[in-house]
């Protein structure tokens, strides 16, 4: 068994370790203790994971919940189930809610806009009526949100100085997280650094970033369990991250085509190779198809591959990260015979 528990890699769930996020949740803390608070980052940065991790009494997603509307009334259902809100006015909805209790909202600028502003005026504005409602809401860019909002007075009620900015994790903090997670949810026989380095080159340039990571991770592992393995395999990993541009290969010329292939033996059953090791394989790959090249076509070749992203130069080394080893060598073989 490669998984030993599915649940604890999935987007939901909240790990028991937090890692390199410790002043970015003190400062949350104590927004949070002050009644308010905006957590801003791109995808994948952690703040659903770290606004749930902090906790709330109900969690709205208000981009699947677009007007002042819905939130209210998917508050109200959460707050108290047994409350029927069908048919009440807007104005109605605010009185029901609460005091008291803090409530998640999350990627808020998928609110419609107009609904967007005078819900967040409303809000920050419940104290006027003798009621604290207590929030944190979540944005992939307060500098956006604030042009949406469009009005400083309301901005500033609503924010204020509240702000916390999450940065995108760097290639040596998605693995520490990676392997924390990996610890929780795999059976250390499974992994290693490599694939959890493989995985990390994967994430940094990735626009889904941590989400892709912790997918990665547990997509991979679930295509190795399904080949009867017992360990994780760099090639898993690829295959959980395969693109579909094989047909790319068509316009590669028999020379780019062997350099192709040379990288791509060199990385079989492995996560990196360097340049060494691929001119060896491609002396070898050379007489194997009667093709020669000269010192100067593999340097101006391989840039030009790297440069094209079809070999991708990681940090401990160069690999290809979308496309399955094995099946790849049997495609440029096809097309080198031609
Ligand atoms: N510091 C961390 N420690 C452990 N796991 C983390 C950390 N940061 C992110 N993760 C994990 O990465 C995944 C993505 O995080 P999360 O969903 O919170 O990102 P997000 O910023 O809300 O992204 P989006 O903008 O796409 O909603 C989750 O599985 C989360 O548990
Ligand atoms: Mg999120």
């Amino acid at each position: 068994m490669i998984l030993k528990d599915t649940k604890k890699l999935e987007l939901s769930y909240i790990p028991q370790k937090i890692l390199c996020r410790d002043e970015e949740i003190k400062r949350l803390k104590i927004f949070v203790e002050g009644g308010k608070a905006v957590i801003s980052g791109g995808v994948g940065t952690g703040k659903t994971m770290l606004a749930r991790y902090i906790g709330g009494d109900a969690y709205i997603n208000c981009f699947m919940n677009k007007t002042e509307h819905r939130v209210l009334e998917e508050i109200l259902r959460q707050l108290n189930p047994k409350f029927n809100p069908a048919g009440l006015p807007t104005q109605k909805l605010w009185s029901k809610v609460e005091g008291g209790k803090r409530i998640i909202l999350d990627e808020i600028d998928g609110m419609n806009i107009d609904e967007l502003k005078h819900f967040a005026y409303t809000l920050s504005r419940q104290y006027e009526v003798g009621k604290k409602i207590d929030y944190i809401a979540i944005t992939r860019n307060h500098f956006i949100l604030k042009q949406l909002i469009n009005d400083d007075a309301i901005w500033s009620t609503f924010a204020g100085n509240s702000i916390v900015e999450l940065k995108p994790y760097t290639w040596e903090q998605i693995k520490e997280i990676l392997e924390s997670r990996a610890k929780e949810g795999i059976s250390a026989k499974a992994y290693d650094d490599e694939i959890i380095s493989l995985i990390a080159d994967i994430a940094l340039h990735s626009p889904g970033h941590m989400r892709t990571a912790i997918d990665l991770l547990r997509n991979s592992a679930l295509i190795a369990e399904s080949r009867g393995f017992e360990k994780i395999n760099p090639d898993d990993v690829r295959e959980a991250n395969r693109e579909e541009w094989i047909s790319d290969l068509e316009s590669m010329e028999k020379k780019e085509l062997l350099v192709f292939m040379a990288t791509a033996f060199s990385c079989k059953n492995k996560a990196y190779a360097n340049t060494d090791e691929i001119k060896d394989v491609l002396k070898i790959k050379e007489e194997e198809y009667g093709i020669k090249l000269s010192e100067n076509d593999f340097e101006r070749i391989f840039q030009l591959l790297v440069q094209q992203d079809f070999i991708y130069e990681g940090k401990k080394g160069y690999t290809i990260l979308n496309y399955p080893i094995k099946t790849l060598i049997e495609e440029i073989h096809e097309r080198i015979k031609r």
